[in-house]
């Protein structure tokens, strides 16, 4: 089945996120920020401190079992990040990919990776909670076999993977 990720399985390798990806994560979220000012994981854009702590704090959940957390690389370069993290019993995935490399597949493959390790963990439910007027991200996952399962406080839905 022809599922996006093929585009770059020679190109782009995925592995855990490390502390020293801080700088790079920061500038992805930066140029999103720059041009669409849509939130999708914070409500102001965070400055480079912001986005360290917040991966320290990822990583100490990692080490807890309550998170995953997986950047895609092109070469050296950190082009993309996914995140699963358990919260009130529930795992939810929050991702984003650089803009100057989006519908490669990238998206896809970090998805494709976060439900293989999901799976060996025995995660059986996995959710997107995703701001409605996000129509791209909605499209995203209903094409990764995500279904709309709720709406939220009215401004965000929540899809489960099938
Ligand atoms: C959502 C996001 C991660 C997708 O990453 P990506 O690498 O571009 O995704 P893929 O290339 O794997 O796309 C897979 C499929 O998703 C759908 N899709 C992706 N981008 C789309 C777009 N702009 N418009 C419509 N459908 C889209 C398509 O079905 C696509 O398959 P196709 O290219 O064969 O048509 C990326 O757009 C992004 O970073 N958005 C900003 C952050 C965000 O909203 N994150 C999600 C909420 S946590």
């Amino acid at each position: 089945m022809h599922d996006g990720s093929e585009r770059n399985a020679n190109r782009i390798a995925i592995r855990d996120m490390q502390i020293d990806d801080a700088n790079a994560i920061f500038c992805i979220i930066r140029d999103i920020y720059k041009e669409d000012k849509t939130p999708f994981f914070f409500d102001s854009m965070p400055d480079e401190n912001e986005i360290e702590g917040l991966l320290a704090t990822k990583l100490e959940l990692s080490r807890e079992g309550k998170c995953i957390d997986l950047v895609a690389c092109d070469g050296q370069r950190v082009v993309g990040e996914a995140e699963l993290v358990l919260k009130e019993e529930k795992w939810y995935i929050g991702m984003f990919v650089d803009k100057a490399v989006r519908r490669l597949g990238i998206g896809t493959s970090l998805l494709n990776e976060l439900a293989k390790r999901a799976a060996k963990l025995g995660i059986a439910n996995v959710y997107a909670e995703v701001i409605k007027s996000n129509e791209i991200a909605i499209s995203f996952f209903e094409h990764n076999n995500f279904e709309e399962c709720a709406v939220q406080g009215g401004k965000s839905v929540l899809l489960k993977k099938l």
